[in-house]
């Protein structure tokens, strides 16, 4: 007896499932949506998303096409896979196609973020943004200090085993706070900000659930924290009469500014500054190291592209801006890191109305992820893949491409490219001048959702 009612308190579970799975599939059976599943009511298939990464998305493709509905972080969500569509996506935002991020990270990078608006209020932004990040800011104020920063910052790895992962981490953050505030890396303030920043990005990864000890709550707190030391910075600059050369005080010239812009909203902008730049950067850095370590001829180039350099010059001498613009091979490096280990998999767009698309109609408000990783790995534009290949940037320009995507696209096409860029082959130019390094153990690498090594990157470090 006991036995047939196990078997039937089995079957009343797996039917309340099945019944469950189905009554969420027809919730979302509307004419015209694109075919995919929805998974389960709330969690939808976020769990399978995130446990298999690509590969849920070319299983779903293999059955749906490249264009199918699913239900992920909370959200029913369109995953595009079709490059030209993508493409459209990324170009039109002014057709109800505007960017998408979750609420916990709008909440936490701050409402009036750039990622969170649209229209004029986002090209105001963008334009504070880019006159940030302008060539000539580039040459006369940010390389200056990036240079100064990591030529000071990477001088004691000589027979150390480091980390690489959690130094490179280290390394850009302190490097961005030098460039946004002049933050001495080795002071109170920068440890103060190490500590709520880092809580800040988990915070933003996480389900909005406002309660004590939940990463959203954190979250939260960490951009107070964070917002009242920039604020106090700001007011002790208004205080006193030492000029500064970083961000701040550009955003700060409002006579000389043509966006304008009031303390909060300068704030605001930079933590957006130190949001943005973070991860990615610091990525595409450890994994340029790791990609070179194992590639010995491209090790060789780059190295003689960063000693020639270096013999031209005195010891402790500054990169100038035209050195850092004939590194040719360093930016093939950084741009191929960046394909190979796709360090962004694709960026969120959310529908302001019912919009047409591919001959189906996304309700509005849904979500559309733009999934562009596939395309990194097409052999039509990129021929051996898998390959670490960085040649293949210097002989054809693949930066000018229709599906250039490793940066974003249209009017959301990523404005510090060219900061990040600056940063990582400054980092790069003062490794590969003072060190060697050999891996220790074998790294164990995850791809997705972010590129991470979960037990660390050791690498063993000597003079060059
Ligand atoms: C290797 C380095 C970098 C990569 C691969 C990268 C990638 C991207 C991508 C894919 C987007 C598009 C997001 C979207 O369409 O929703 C983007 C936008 C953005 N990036 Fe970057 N980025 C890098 C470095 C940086 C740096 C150093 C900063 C600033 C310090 C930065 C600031 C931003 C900002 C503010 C946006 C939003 C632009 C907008 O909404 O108009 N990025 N980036």
């Amino acid at each position: 007896m006991a036995f047939l009612m196990a078997i039937a308190g089995v079957f009343l579970v797996l039917y309340f499932c099945y019944a469950l799975l189905r009554w969420n599939e027809i919730r979302y059976r509307k004419k015209g949506l694109p075919p995919g599943t929805m998974g389960w009511p709330v969690f939808g298939e976020t769990s399978k998303f995130l446990e298999q990464g690509p590969d849920f998305m070319k299983k779903q493709a293999a059955r749906y096409g490249s264009f199918f509905k699913s239900h992920i972080f909370g959200c029913p969500t369109v995953i595009c896979m079709d490059a030209e569509l993508n493409r459209y996506i990324l170009m039109n935002e002014s057709k109800g196609l505007v960017a998408g991020y979750p609420q916990s990270m709008l909440d936490i990078l701050g409402n009036s973020n750039i990622a969170a608006v649209h229209g004029p209020a986002h090209k105001f932004l963008r334009g504070a943004l880019l006159s940030l990040v302008s060539p000539q800011m580039l040459r006369d104020i940010v390389l200056p200090r990036i240079d100064r920063f990591m030529s000071s910052h990477l001088t004691d790895w000589d027979g150390k085993i480091i980390n690489l992962q959690d130094h490179t981490k280290e390394v850009i953050f302190l490097s961005i706070m030098d460039q946004i505030a002049s933050i001495d890396p080795r002071s109170k303030r920068a440890d103060y900000f190490k500590t709520h920043f880092f809580k800040l990005v988990l915070g933003t990864l996480s389900l909005p659930i406002n309660l004590p000890g939940t990463n959203y709550r954190n979250g939260v707190q960490a951009r107070k924290n964070l917002l009242s030391m920039l604020r106090q910075i700001l007011e002790e600059r208004k205080a006193s009469n030492e000029s500064y050369k970083d961000m701040l005080s550009c955003l700060m010239k409002t006579d000389e500014n043509k966006y304008k812009l009031n303390d909060d909203e300068i704030l605001d902008l930079e933590l957006t500054l130190m949001y943005s730049g973070y991860e990615t950067v610091s990525t595409t850095s450890m994994m340029a190291l790791k990609f070179l370590h194992d590639n010995p001829k491209a090790l060789e180039e780059i190295r003689k592209e960063h000693l020639a350099i270096r013999e031209r010059k005195k010891p402790n001498e500054p990169i100038n801006f035209d050195e850092l613009k004939s590194m040719k091979f360093t930016r093939a490096v950084i741009l191929e890191t960046s394909r190979l280990a796709t360090v962004v998999n694709g960026v969120l767009r959310k529908t302001t109305h019912d919009v047409e698309l591919n001959g189906y109609l996304i309700p509005k408000g849904w979500r559309i992820y733009v999934f562009t990783r596939e395309i990194n790995y097409d052999t039509s534009q990129y021929p051996d893949p898998l390959s670490f290949n960085p040649w293949r940037w210097m002989e054809k320009n693949l930066e000018s491409h229709n599906y250039f995507f490793l940066f974003g696209g249209g009017t959301r096409l990523c404005p510090a490219k060219e900061l990040g860029i600056t940063e990582i082959s400054t980092f790069l130019h003062y490794i590969l001048t003072r060190y060697r390094w050999e891996e220790v153990g074998e790294t164990k690498l995850e791809k997705f959702p972010r590129v991470q090594a979960p037990n660390g990157m050791h690498m063993r470090f000597s003079s060059y």
